[in-house]
Order: structure tokens, then sequence, then C-alpha cells
């Protein structure tokens, strides 16, 4: 990112290199000043109970995988023949050694081998033209797979396994290495609109197991942009703190924007979380309610006002702009007419994604993060039921069921160590409930509107950084990946807490919830710290009770479920954590092999691990290589990642001299 000015993550500034929230964590301060002083009680207990969580027992624990030799080249798992681990897990993989961060390869195990299926400006749509970088255009980028891969999905479509869709999201874009420089500034801008969003995408194959192409110009392809038209809906469309001078229904929003994580609904749709949207904006910064969420005179650094007026959200005729981004959305994809929908029923604040589950009455609950320093976990409970089966009935009505419910927040209590001392306890603080407010002072609009706010009223517990929050469709218990807070325990800061138990966390943790009598629509939980990562350096760790040798695991952002139920983990930030590359790791959660951490593979220099979609009977794993060489410029490329043009080579046909974000499949090869 040096020498440009565009980009979100400045890590030039930044000492953490953290992840997404790093480049807001740094001109940002806390967003969250609110107190909640029943958790400096808490906090007592977490520290006398420090030499239970420390280093003791976890640190000894704590010893590297064998070293195997880095991939050989780009494309294969290296030379030597390999093993599984004990079990008959259908991907079975010896762990990788954590791949130094100059790596700009993706290192996968023996016996595996990787694939590019999408890269950043590859044709999607019909008549799209082959990827220029040298010369963008709104108009092609609106055609092509978007910028910075994040949540992504390979959903299949036909029984004989051959066809499926692809569904990813675009997080954000890194204008210092997308564009030479002296590129048109408007040009950039509005490329940059189109490279955003999402992307739905058709993948073939001939047969059951083999690697996926994708295909251009199939019928279900679609971009979604920030200029895709949005509905409304939910107890809050139509509120005066939506609307503009463009939109005076305050029902209709162009584009979403800043989509993180996501999640695949049991009727076939894809939510998506629209995570810093702050960015985008100019505001006043003289309002509480936008410094909450990071508004403020000085974020919107791409300068998106001079084309669009509607960035700036210190006009009259704007102020409510922000007010429209900071949702979760619904996209089907299966449909590339339909309008897709931002949920107002399930609160505005930095949703880094939703995953739903349906409850054992027919009602489906989502789980969310607020992924910002000292913010939240939250719940939505629908008010309807799902109806079973794929009628056009059954699934217009499951359209419908994440646009009226209940929102609620997460207080923690207790102990959630497996100490045997005690269980950890939490409750849901109810929100919204039947339609209604139930925080004082504040209407229903308001609370889902500034969601950030109501839950300041009720003291939920400030959480580290919660990022993917993901139920087992297994056993139900619920995995939230909190992937680092430095902040914790700083001066004028909340020290350690029960379910956050370090002080300048830089490693992260991953809490596992247990909905109380298994049902995901009551109040009472409990609970367990079920990772604390980091490497054989890191304080405090803990690794479910897994006292063998594990891989190295730093700052936990996305999760998965393979089809035994093993969790998958995705790290953003562990070059600065850690001082190795980002990669994806496989865990047990039950068994006698619960916390075992292994690494199963590493991207290239300077990205994040994102997705990941793991098909174990499939013999595939799918994950999003997201912003690779993020802080190289367009002259010095630190990643050339996929493409691998040589420096001061001249690109082929389709191709780019530095990094591309691009989607990549994992597959075995014998
Ligand atoms: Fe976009 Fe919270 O990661
Ligand atoms: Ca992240
Ligand atoms: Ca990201
Ligand atoms: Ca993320």
């Amino acid at each position: 990112m040096a020498g440009q000015t565009h980009g979100n993550r400045s890590a030039v500034t930044c000492h953490l290199r953290c992840g997404d929230a790093c480049f807001q964590a740094v001109p940002n301060p806390t967003q969250n000043t609110s107190e909640t002083s029943y958790f400096r009680d808490v906090a007592t207990k977490v520290l006398s109970r420090r030499s239970v969580v420390g280093t003791g027992v976890a640190a000894a624990a704590l010893t590297a995988v064998p070293a195997l030799p880095a991939a050989a080249k780009p494309g294969t798992g290296g030379p030597k023949p390999g093993g599984g681990h004990g079990h008959r897990h259908p991907l079975p993989f010896t762990a990788i050694a954590p791949a130094a961060t100059t790596v700009d390869d993706v290192t996968v195990p023996v016996g595996y081998r990787w694939d590019p299926i999408l890269r950043w400006g590859d044709p999607i749509l019909r008549g799209a033209p082959a990827f220029d970088g040298a010369r963008q255009t709104p108009e092609a980028q609106a055609g092509q797979f978007g910028y910075n891969n994040d949540y992504l999905d390979i959903i299949e479509t036909s029984r004989n396994g051959t066809r499926a869709l692809l569904v990813c999201n675009h997080e954000y874009t890194n204008e210092g290495i997308m564009f030479p420089p002296g590129t048109d500034p408007a040009t950039v801008i509005r490329t940059a609109w189109a490279a955003h969003g999402m992307s739905v995408v058709e993948l073939r194959r001939r047969r059951r197991g083999e690697r996926w192409t994708y295909v251009p110009g199939a019928p279900l392809n679609r971009r979604i942009t920030l200029d895709t038209p949005f509905a409304v809906d939910g107890p809050a469309a139509g509120s005066d703190l939506l609307k503009t001078a463009a939109d005076a229904t305050g029902r209709t929003v162009r584009g979403t924007m800043n989509n993180c994580a996501g999640g695949t609904t049991p009727w076939g749709t894809v939510l998506s979380g629209e995570e810093n949207f702050n960015q985008y904006f100019r505001a006043t910064g003289t309002d509480p309610r936008e410094s909450r969420y990071g508004l403020s005179p000085t974020q919107d650094s791409r300068n998106w006002r001079s084309v669009d007026p509607r960035w700036d959200a210190t006009t009259a005729d704007f102020r409510n702009e922000p007010n429209r981004f900071g949702w979760i959305v619904e996209v089907d994809p299966t449909d590339p007419t339909s309008t897709p929908v931002k949920h107002t029923a399930m609160g505005r604040f930095k949703h880094e994604g939703a995953n739903v589950i349906v409850n054992r009455d027919g009602r489906v609950v989502a789980y969310m993060g607020d992924d910002e320093r000292f913010d939240y976990l939250y719940r939505f409970v629908s008010r309807d039921r799902m109806q079973p089966g794929n009628s056009p009935r059954a699934r217009r009505h499951n359209l419908t069921l994440l646009s009226e419910g209940d929102l609620s927040v997460a207080r923690f209590t207790g102990d959630g160590l497996e100490d045997g001392v005690s269980d950890g306890t939490g409750e849901w603080i109810p929100l919204t409930r039947g339609g209604r407010s139930m925080v004082p002072g504040f209407t229903v609009e308001e609370v889902l509107v500034y969601t950030r706010l109501a839950a300041d009223v009720v003291q939920p517990t400030k959480m580290d950084r919660p990022e993917d929050v993901e139920p087992s469709l297994r056993s139900g218990r619920v995995y939230v990946a909190c992937t680092n807070n430095t902040d914790r325990g700083k001066v004028g800061k909340e020290g350690p807490t029960e379910p956050n138990p370090r002080a300048a966390n830089k490693d992260g943790h991953v809490v596992e919830l247990v909905p109380g009598h298994g049902d995901h629509t009551t109040d009472a939980f409990t609970w367990n710290l079920f990772l604390i990562c980091g490497d054989a350096a890191s304080a405090g760790t803990y690794f479910g009770g897994w006292t063998g040798p594990v891989s190295p695991i730093s700052c936990p952002d996305n999760v998965a479920f393979d089809s035994e139920g093993n969790l998958w983990v995705s790290t953003d930030g562990q070059p600065s954590a850690i001082r190795v590359s980002d990669g994806l790791f496989k865990v047990p959660v039950e068994g006698p092999e619960r916390g075992r951490v292994q690494q199963f593979l590493a991207v290239p220099s300077g990205a994040e691990t994102c997705g990941p979609v793991i098909h174990d009977r499939d013999g595939s794993v799918f994950v999003a290589v997201q912003h690779p060489g993020e802080d190289g410029s367009w002259a010095a490329p630190q990643s050339r990642f996929p493409d691998y043009v040589p420096a001061g080579g001249t690109p082929g046909a389709g191709q780019f001299a530095g990094p591309r974000p691009t989607v990549v499949q994992v597959t075995r090869t014998r």
C-alpha cells in the first residue's frame, strides 16, 4: 500500500497488519466507548484464574508440526508421498509446515494440488471482454469477476454433481495495485464501484470428483455491484432514517458494498454482510450516531463523493445515505432477475456475515458478529417457521423469513474453561421482540438503524472483534471466531473478561456456544473457550483440551464445517501476529482429537484466507485468496499470484503482472 492513497488498509501506518479492520483500527479510535462496568467484576475473576488458562499446559503442548518441503512449484503439493494422520476422513492429510511470508504460492499438503477457478477480472457475463489490467473500464469490470473475493460457497445444482453455482463476495478494492498510475480518477472510482459487491457464476465438470471450471456467459451468471438496485424490507423499511434525496421512499438502495463473510440458507439463498461501510463516506463527525459506526470527516480516502454526491453525508440530501449500508443482504443466486434484499430486522452494524440454522420448531435462527474491537455478538430469530420443500409456495414463504423476527445481543457470564470448576453461562438480551423495541428510549426503527447504540444500553459483552459465527448443523453448537484485539487491557480500555481472556490479544480465540436445552430460540446458553490461538511464543494458548502437537494458528476469521462436523478455520493476520502466512486449519470439535489444530493450506504473500468451503466427500476444498500482495504497488508488486508473469515480462492475454484475488480449488492427486 505504500505510496498510494486510495486503499483502505493503510498498512504503512498499521503496526498490527491484522486484517480487515486493521486499516480502520489505525485511523479510527475504538468506536465503542459505552460503559459496561458489569465486566469489571468479571475481569477480576478472569485474572484470578490466569494460571489455568496460562502458559503452563498449553505452551508445553504447542510444538511445531514436522516441517515438510515447500511446494515444488505452483499447483502441486510437493514431491514426497505423505499420509493420513490415522483416521479415515475423506480428506486425509499430513499438516503442512507454516509458510514463510515470502512464499508467493498456495501451499497444500502432499497428495493435493491447487488450481484457480476465477481470478479478478475474468469475464463472467455474456459479452464481457477479456481482462486487460492496463486499460480497465467500469463497463468491462461490471461484467467481470470483482476484486477481493471473500465469502464463498459452491452450491451444487445437479444430482450428478456436474453443475454448481459459485457465489462470492467482493469486499473492497485496493486501487494502488489495481490501476496504472495516471489512470483518470473518475475511471478509477467508477471501476471500483463495479469491482465491489458479489458474483454468481455457473461451474461445470464432466463428472463428480473432477475439478470445476467456470462457464463464461452462462445464464445464471450475475454481477451485483454498487449500482444494483436493492429492496429494503423489515420494520425499518420506509423509515425517515433511510430516506435521501435520491430515494424518498426509504425502500430502495443502489448497491451493496464491503461484503465480507456470509452464509447460505437452507432455502438456497446467500446472505452477505455489509461490513466496513463507514470508510466510503465523508460525515460530519459531530453526531454520536455516526461516530459509533466510525463515520468521520476523514475516512473517505477514495474520494467517491467527487463523482457522486451520495457519498457526502455532510449534506442534507445524503445525510442518511450511510444508514442504507451495514445490513445483511439476501441474494437468490438461482434467479439473476431477482431483486436482492436488505433485511432491517437483522440490525445495522459492521456485519461480518450471518449463518442460519433451523431450530427444532422450524423457526430460523441467524448468528452474527459485529467485527470491531469491543463490539458485540448478535442473534436473530425469525417470527415465522420455515416451510420444507422447494415448491414455489414454500420458496416464496421462506424468502420472507428474515424479514420479521427478534434481534438480541449476547451477554456472557461465568467461567468458560473446561477445567471442571464451572461452566460458562450467558443470555441473549432482547433488542426487539414481536416487532417492538425492547430498548428504553429507542423506537424499533432506531434499534434497527442504530443497533450499536441500542445494544450499548443493555450492556452486552464487548468482544474481541467477532468475525464469523457459525452453528454446527451436526451438534447445534455455535462457534464464534474472535479474530484479535490488541487494545484489550490498554489504559482506558476494558481488560480481560471471561470470554475474552487475554489482554493485548494479538492472536484471537474461538468461543463455543451451547444453546440452552438445544433450543436456539431460548435466551439462555452455556459456553466454552474452545481455542485460544497462538504459537509457542504466545501467552495463554489453549486448544480445546488437546495436549499434543498442533499447528500454530492466529487471527481466526472465517469458519466452516466438513461432513464429519470438524471445524475448519481460516485466518487473517498471521504475518503480523506470528510471522507466517495466513492459512486454513482443520480442528475436530468432538472426540479424542478435539482441539487438535492441523494446517491444511497457506496462502501467498500478503493474502488472507477467505471462504472456505470444505467438500470433503468430493475430495475438494475451496478458498478465496484475498488481497495477495496488498502492500505492494503497481510498479513494485509484492505478489505475482496467480499468473506469475515474470518481473519485467509482458502479461499474456487475460493475464496480469501483479497480484489477482482468486478463488482456488484444492483437490487430491491420488
Ligand atoms: Fe472483512 Fe471482519 O473481515
Ligand atoms: Ca478479518
Ligand atoms: Ca477480508
Ligand atoms: Ca472477515
